[in-house]
């Protein structure tokens, strides 16, 4: 088999102990990785002076491939996300999340079954903001009231949302590409173009144009955002692959994780042209770190994706079974899923679930 080399980013929060708990699992199925551990988040500041150093960049760039654990931000002020920032870097304008019951873990429904297509690099995300009374702000909001586009008071903060054509045009060519590539039937495109007509209208007619070109192969509509909200959590069976905008997709992210059990078995994938970084929907849950109760499960699905990209398809087989081994069982499941199931029983730490885990997958392959 071949050796793959993999930029490793435990991040921090329970990211330590699940990227331990994900190695783990990984070496159980026999696949050969080197891995190769990168920095970054707060911790990073002082010593590099950056929450993002530019040699945790270049190990990604040089391995194509990375898995990476969550990374706190601070709310409302200090660094931007390290997230976005890495996103934006490498150019992984797709986020992509499998939404995938898994039998025993707690889920509304047994039997959900539907991916996520975010778009990873506009939109409210964009990072393009002017704090309340700064030059920038006075400045866009006179040139708002010029324009005779609309009144902004003169105390606002503002984000802006940019929304492109090119960015929509990649994103939903990348939803239709992905339905082909995986017999998946149906593309919904999710917006609120009735209010934002310039930027989620752009993305849907966008959207409609490059549905055009599917024609025949993939069925497509649209939803307005909030009525999606709705159909979904009452009728997951009507969606197949959905695209959305930045903001949206990140929402919906949560909202599907809830569908099936919670984030503790989230996975996800950041997805460009040259590289790709696996992390699961999850952030760093401070409220949890460092109590050995984090459930890795949405980092080791995330592993078994990237194990899936690098063409390591029955090592990620593995995982996928010995996890619904592990959770059709039902006797080493952590915290997170006892309470979404309502269960008395038990919950074991997360080294225990992994070491169960791990049994299972070498009893797989014995
Ligand atoms: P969170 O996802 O960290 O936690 C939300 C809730 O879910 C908490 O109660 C937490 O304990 C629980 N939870 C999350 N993952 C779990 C797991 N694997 N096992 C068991 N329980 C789990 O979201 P929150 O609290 O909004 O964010 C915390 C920090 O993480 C923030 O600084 C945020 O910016 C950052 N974040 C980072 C992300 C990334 O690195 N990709 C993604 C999302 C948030
Ligand atoms: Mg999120």
């Amino acid at each position: 088999m071949a050796k793959h080399t993999i930029t490793l980013i435990p991040g921090d929060g329970i990211g330590l102990e699940t990227s331990a708990a994900m190695q783990q699992v990984v070496a159980a199925t026999g696949v050969d990785i080197e891995w190769e551990t990168a920095e970054a988040g707060a911790a990073c500041i002082e010593k590099y002076g950056t929450p993002l150093p530019e040699q945790t960049v270049e190990a990604v760039r040089r391995n194509k491939v990375a898995i990476k654990g969550p990374i706190t931000t601070p709310v409302g002020s200090g660094f931007r996300s390290v997230n976005v920032a890495l996103r934006k870097t490498l150019e992984l304008y797709v986020c992509l999340r499998p939404v995938l019951s898994i039998p025993g873990a707690g889920g509304r429904y047994e039997d959900v079954d539907l991916v996520i297509v975010r778009e990873n690099s506009e939109d409210l995300y964009a990072g393009i903001e002017f704090e309340k009374d700064s030059e920038g702000a006075q400045r866009l909001i006179q040139f708002c009231e010029d324009e005779g586009a609309g009144t902004i008071r003169p105390d606002s903060g503002i984000s802006i949302k940019p929304i492109s054509e090119t960015a929509s045009e990649n994103i939903v060519r990348y939803a239709f590409d992905y339905a082909v590539k995986h017999g998946r039937k149906k593309v919904t495109a999710a917006h609120k173009a009735n209010i934002m007509k310039h930027s989620d209208g752009l993305f849907l007619q966008t959207a409609r144009k490059v549905a055009k070109e599917y024609e025949g192969q993939v069925e497509f509509n649209d939803n307005i955002i909030d009525a999606f909200c709705m159909n979904l959590v009452m009728n997951p069976d009507w969606f197949d692959v959905i695209v959305f905008p930045n903001l949206y997709g990140d929402i919906a992210s949560d909202l599907c994780a809830g569908l099936c059990g919670g984030l503790g078995i989230a996975p996800g994938a950041n997805i460009g042209k040259e590289y790709a970084v696996f992390e699961a929907v999850h952030g760093s849950a401070p409220d949890i770190a460092g109590k050995n109760l984090a459930n890795p499960t949405a980092q080791i699905l995330s592993a078994a994706m990237m194990l899936d990209h690098i063409g390591e398809l029955e090592a990620a087989a593995l995982i996928r079974q010995g996890v619904r081994n592990v959770y059709a069982d039902g006797t080493n499941l952590t915290a997170d899923i006892r309470r979404a199931t309502n269960s008395d029983a038990p919950a074991v730490s997360c080294t225990d679930f992994t070491q169960a885990l791990v049994d299972e997958i070498e009893r797989l392959r014995a």
